[in-house]
């Protein structure tokens, strides 16, 4: 049997963006499996449970049948060996987002050679899209309506009261 080509997307998805899920159709077209990667322990503090975010992007994604939406704790790469992964996919939007990807791309090249960082680009209209910005313009009384899918709008609306 031909050997499948799985790509892990690894993230915080704090919310799930259109940017993500931009990410997420193309990547989807050009390997076989995708598996969405929400990080369990992350420093930085969420606004969205890990499951919400988790149900968040199964839903954003259910008419993707290559698509699988999973989270993961420890090393990236750890994870990416038991899922026989052989691929990570990172965004890259704008060249300030290079520097921390190349740092993180070689780190886990060092920890496993066998696994391949593939970077892409989401649509121009998301370069300047991020889930921190969608909380601080939701925050402040903006309207998030083109920048998320409206299922991730819905939920965002009914946690505004911790973002203002
Ligand atoms: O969306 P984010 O917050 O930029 O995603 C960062 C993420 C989850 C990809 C990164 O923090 C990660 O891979 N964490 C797992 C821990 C790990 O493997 N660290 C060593 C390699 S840099």
């Amino acid at each position: 049997m031909p050997k499948r080509n799985i790509i892990i997307y690894p993230g915080s998805f704090d919310p799930p963006t259109n940017g993500h899920l931009d990410l997420i159709t193309r990547a989807s077209e050009l390997f076989d499996e995708l598996v969405v990667a929400v990080l369990r322990h992350n420093s930085k503090k969420a606004l969205f449970p890990v499951e919400e975010r988790l149900e968040m992007i199964r839903e954003a994604s259910t008419h993707l049948p290559n698509v699988t939406v999973d989270s993961f704790d420890g090393l990236l790469v750890d994870y990416a060996r038991r899922k026989n992964a052989r691929f990570i996919l990172r965004g890259i939007r704008a060249v300030s987002d290079y520097e921390y990807e190349l740092q993180m791309a070689l780190m886990n090249r060092k920890l496993d050679p066998h696994i391949e960082t593939v970077f892409m680009l989401p649509a121009e209209t998301y370069s300047y899209l991020s889930s921190k910005l969608v909380k601080e313009v939701l925050g402040l009384g903006g309207d998030v309506h083109d920048l998320v899918p409206p299922l991730v709008e819905a939920r965002l609306k009914a946690k505004k009261p911790a973002l203002s």
